[in-house]
């Protein structure tokens, strides 16, 4: 098979977050600050995916804000010739801040936000944050930066798209991704309290619709699609190992930021391997590239060229076998385990609550 050099690099920083969202998809076993690596092996790694082919590199987290060298990062990202794009909570954003980060090279940021009204966006959040959200943006805008915002849809946010969308345009985005949750890591573990219902997809769906007609040349809206609820598998990366890696703060190199969760991958690490071996040879990258892993329906589908047998972090979370077609997928053996979550979240459910995501300071 023919693989292609890679063009992004997700670059997650730190694991650390004033933020403690219950949707969140990084690992239930966070990245303790110790081990991070340094801004001279990030500046190294940057260099190095490059090398590789890598265009853009999306400065994430976390909150990579709680990185203090993080302009000394831009700086070697934007020198390797990768355009920047910081994603973040808009905490710790201030003028002088983001001063730095645009003299550094920074070229784009992505502002996360909860909701669209500030009592219910903190509640999901765990933390006070929606004025700093509000002040971010404002920066943001003023320093001319592309601007887009994100927002992770879910059970108790779905049902206010519109009012996101006008957050959206009130606060002069460009864009603004309306991500229906995938559920690793965190959010796997809140999975009953997140998932909507398909009414709630089918009215959010409506919205998107509707607005998107009105706002063409406004604001551009981005619509990730629940799998869960379509029946449809999501072309999950691209492939795993076919366009992007994502280099987790202590240096794990990963096709996928959930893939650390599956059992018997040993990813690598750029503190012992070089990133053009990592992708090209790594056992962890050649895992599930191409199709000769596939089984039945997928081996013999129409579509695997195009969802590439689905996600397989989801695989491995529903069936405990990596190698399965995706459930989400109506062909897939074991679409009936989806099925029934998804009927589980039509019935009244009274107040489930979700748990919020703990980072746990390491002490002395
Ligand atoms: Fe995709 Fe496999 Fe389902 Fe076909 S059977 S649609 S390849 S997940
Ligand atoms: Fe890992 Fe989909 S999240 S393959």
């Amino acid at each position: 098979m023919t693989v292609d050099p890679p063009w992004a690099l997700l670059a997650e920083l730190t694991h650390a977050c004033p933020l403690r969202c219950g949707y969140c998809s990084n690992p239930i076993e966070l990245v303790g600050r110790s081990v991070e690596l340094t801004g001279e092996q990030w500046a190294d790694v940057f260099g190095q995916a490059a090398g590789l082919g890598v265009v853009q590199t999306h400065l994430s987290g976390g909150e990579p804000l709680l990185r203090r060298d993080l302009p000394q990062i831009v700086r070697a990202a934007d020198t390797a010739g990768l355009y920047t794009q910081l994603v973040t909570s808009g905490v710790g954003l201030t003028e002088p801040r983001l001063a730095a980060l645009v003299a550094a090279g920074l070229r784009s940021v992505q502002l996360s936000v909860q909701h669209a009204r500030p009592d219910a966006s903190e509640r999901i959040a765990g933390a006070r944050s929606f004025a700093a959200k509000e002040r971010a943006a404002r920066l943001i805008r003023t320093a001319g930066l592309p601007f887009g915002l994100n927002a992770v849809l879910h059970r108790a946010n779905i049902d206010a798209l519109d009012e996101l969308i006008d957050l959206a345009l009130a606060w002069g985005a460009d864009r603004i991704e309306l991500a229906n949750t995938q559920f690793h890591g965190w959010a796997l573990r809140n999975r009953a309290a997140l998932l909507p219902s398909r009414d709630q997809i089918a009215r959010a769906r409506a919205v998107v619709a509707r607005r998107r007609e009105l706002l063409v040349g406004r604001l551009e809206l981005v619509w990730v699609a629940p799998d869960h609820v379509d029946g449809t598998a999501k072309p999950c990366m691209g492939g795993w190992g076919a366009i992007s890696l994502t280099v987790a703060p202590d240096g794990t190199v990963l096709p996928c930021p959930a893939a650390a969760s599956l059992p018997g991958l040993d990813p690598p690490n750029v503190r012992a391997h070089r990133l053009d071996w990592i992708w090209w040879h790594s056992p962890a990258f050649t895992a599930y590239r191409g199709e000769s892993w596939m089984r039945d329906p997928c081996r013999g589908c129409a579509l695997r060229g195009v969802d590439h047998g689905g996600c397989r972090c989801q695989a491995y979370a529903l069936t405990g076998d990596a190698t399965r077609t995706d459930p989400a997928c109506r062909l897939a053996p074991d679409h009936s385990l989806v099925r029934t979550l998804v009927d589980r979240a039509a019935r009244p459910r009274g107040d489930l609550t979700h748990v919020h995501r703990a980072y746990r300071e390491e002490g002395p």
